[in-house]
């Protein structure tokens, strides 16, 4: 990798060269901050710890309720209820408010399509006012009644990214049916499995979207998942890249026909404070996907103020999070954080490398871009790409830089920090989950001074700790499991259809909190660094992924008789996927069935879970009682070597004959 220079116009550089390297927050960028300085973090910080309920009332009282809660929580742990009593839309919150702020006329949305002009000069742009918004919020949400859904309903949601997505989301807020969006780069596989585990009647997609120069099938995925259950009663179609596709009579229908006469008049609908907002299926440790539940005030006071905060946003800002809304991250901090704030938002439909690497950096000089938000596997690419990419781009409205999905390695934050930000801007490194909601531990970017690889201090109301298994407190520099002590309103309410794993994943782990499945350190500073998952779940590029989800994916293949799947270090994704497989009998090891299984998991699962190497083995590591050693697998793909307690090992010539194969 290109390495950083060791010189920078920034004041708080000591050197580049040792670990301790710091970067308080500029000066110019703390007198017009939010939270202005260290002290007035602290100082916030201790009372909302002290105070939690009055912290959070606080926060609360700034959104537009329908009705007043009573009660501002009720913990029984660890069942968790906020703002009992109340209710309130949140899509009101995020139109309605913000017009009735005087933002009718802002733009709420600047969308920016995949294909370039043929001048090469930009994209197709669309602007969306506040007003605009609503009317096409309105308009759809009353479509859907037209349709038949009612509140309560679950919709599956799976889009590009386009504005009608956002407005997909918020128009079932508007009529309290609860949205279950799925990533667009999605198989047709995880379709079928989502749309049966939330019981989703209604499915809102449209032809195709526009992906690294072609075209996603969205809806032919769709209609391949559809033929394998009967629960779908319609389909909502929107035209948007004009490929061919299947219309089914009596269950496909156009989105331009739903709307057709519908009134710009839609009245929210009185949701309660604990009632579903949304569901989002994310990776755990076993091969099924979870669905995490979201309540309506909790999720939408957690990302409205951490948005305000964490991103310092003020009214001319053009902030963008460059997430899919396929993920919690485009759910927090695409759609409903920054809306609920009246912020800008700018959205992009494709990929970060077409036509070239310098689309990003195109983009922000055109729009004036403030702020950016982004994975650190993204700016690992465009580090390899090299800097002379962004470097010909006027890059100057950038303010503030984000990053969030996986540890960014200090190499990556100092490039980040000084190619991208020319070390005038400071780098938030937000660390959260699909579970928490919203964003937990991250420097406020004019209170707390920054170090590269750390998300620094928990945000208010939070209260993090490294602990062991016991639940003891571990010293500094120690590295432990990352909890969370006290109930916060965005958390997550459950698993749908099943509560006893939501007990045991996150609340038996550790005893009377809330387990991450995190490793981490607290440093002399009491700054967090996250050293990855320490369950089953990796992280590649960003991307949550179960490792039984993929070995699943494989064993489903014809020539697979087991597969054991583990992280390995990659380049540019952080981590990547490495697959050992054993075969049934009278299938031989070649590279064209590696290929071929590679892409088995890209179309059972999506192209994101490819696994990066698969190795063939006799057979696999595993203990007396059967359990495959994933330990070893993990030191294997790791590095080839193989260290550690190996005693219970059942037959140690397979580890023999892996490690035979490596050498
Ligand atoms: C990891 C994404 C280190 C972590 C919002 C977590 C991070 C998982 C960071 C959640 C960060 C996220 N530093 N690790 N700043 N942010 N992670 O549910 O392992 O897709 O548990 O939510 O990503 O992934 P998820």
């Amino acid at each position: 990798m290109s390495s950083v220079p060791a010189t920078t116009s920034h004041a708080g550089i000591d050197s580049v060269l040792n670990e301790d390297r710091v970067f308080p927050p500029p000066e110019t960028f703390a007198k017009s901050a939010h939270i202005k300085s260290f002290d007035e973090y602290k100082r916030i910080y201790q009372q909302s710890i002290e105070n939690p309920e009055q912290f959070w009332a606080g926060i609360a009282s700034e959104l537009k309720w329908i009705k007043p809660w009573s009660k501002v929580l009720e913990w029984n742990p660890p069942y968790a209820r906020w703002f009992e009593g109340g209710q309130l839309n949140v899509a009101e919150n995020c139109l309605d408010r913000q017009i009735a702020l005087g933002r009718g006329d802002k733009v709420a949305i600047v969308w920016e399509g995949e294909p370039v002009k043929s001048d090469l000069s930009a994209g197709e742009v669309r602007k969306i006012t506040y007003s605009q918004l609503a009317d096409a919020v309105n308009r759809f949400a009353n479509g859907l009644k037209a349709q038949g859904i009612r509140r309560g309903d679950r919709v599956t949601i799976y889009m590009p990214m386009v504005p009608e997505a956002v407005v997909a989301m918020l128009a079932c807020a508007r009529i309290g049916a609860t949205h279950s969006v799925i990533f667009g780069g999605f198989a047709s596989h995880a379709i079928l499995d989502r749309v049966e585990d939330a019981r989703s009647h209604y499915v809102i997609t449209a032809d195709g979207g526009n992906r690294r120069g072609s075209i996603v099938p969205l809806k032919a995925n769709v209609d391949e998942a559809l033929k394998q259950t009967s629960l779908v009663k319609k389909v909502i179609v929107l035209k948007h890249t004009g490929n061919e596709i299947n219309m089914e009579a009596g269950r496909d229908i156009w989105w331009s026909d739903v709307i057709a006469g519908q009134s710009a008049d839609c009245p929210p609908e009185p949701m309660e404070s604990e009632d579903l907002l949304f569901i989002l299926y994310t990776s755990g440790s076993t091969g099924k996907p979870k669905g995490i539940m979201h309540s309506t005030a909790g999720f939408l006071v957690g990302t409205y103020i951490t948005t305000k905060y964490v991103f310092d946003l003020h009214e001319d800002d053009l902030y963008w999070c460059t997430a899919d809304i396929g993920w919690i991250t485009g759910h927090s901090y695409v759609v409903y954080g920054p809306l609920a704030n009246g912020a800008t938002v700018f959205m992009y439909e494709g990929a970060p490398n077409f036509p070239d690497f310098g689309r990003f950096w195109s983009m922000i000089q055109r729009h004036k871009i403030t702020i950016l938000y982004t994975a650190p596997t993204a700016i690992r690419a465009f580090m390899r790409a090299g800097r002379e990419i962004p470097d010909k781009y006027d890059l100057s409205s950038l303010r503030l830089l984000g990053t969030v999905g996986e540890p960014i390695n200090p190499e990556a934050w100092m490039w980040y920090q000084q190619v991208i930000g020319d070390g005038r801007c400071p780098i938030v490194d937000t660390w959260w989950q699909t579970e928490t909601g919203a964003i937990m531990i991250s420097p406020l970017p004019g209170a707390i001074a920054t170090k590269p690889g750390t998300a620094t201090l928990p945000f208010f109301g939070i209260e993090p700790a490294v602990v062991d298994r016991d639940g003891n407190e571990l010293p500094t520099n120690k590295g432990g499991l990352l909890v969370v002590r006290k109930p916060w309103p965005s958390m997550l309410r459950g698993i749908l259809n099943d509560p006893d794993r939501y007990v045991r994943q996150y609340w038996s782990e550790v005893k009377d909190c809330y387990f991450t499945g995190d490793g981490a350190r607290r440093d002399n500073d009491g700054y967090f660094w996250l050293m990855g998952r320490v369950d089953d779940v990796i992280n590649v590029a960003g991307h949550r992924l179960g490792t039984a989800e993929i070995e699943s994916a494989l064993v489903a293949h014809d020539a697979v008789a087991e597969a054991a799947v583990v992280p390995m270090p990659h380049e540019i994704k952080g981590t990547g996927i490495a697959a050992f497989v054993t075969l049934e009998a009278g299938r031989k090891p070649s590279e064209e069935l590696k290929k071929e299984l590679i892409n088995w998991v890209g179309q059972q699962i999506g192209p994101i879970a490819k696994p990066d190497q698969i190795r063939f083995a006799e057979a696999l590591p595993k203990t007396r009682s059967g359990k495959i050693m994933r330990r070893l697998l993990k030191e294997l793909a790791h590095d080839g070597e193989v260290r550690g307690d190996i005693t219970t090992l059942e037959d140690l010539n397979v580890l023999a004959k892996l490690r035979q194969q490596e050498e």
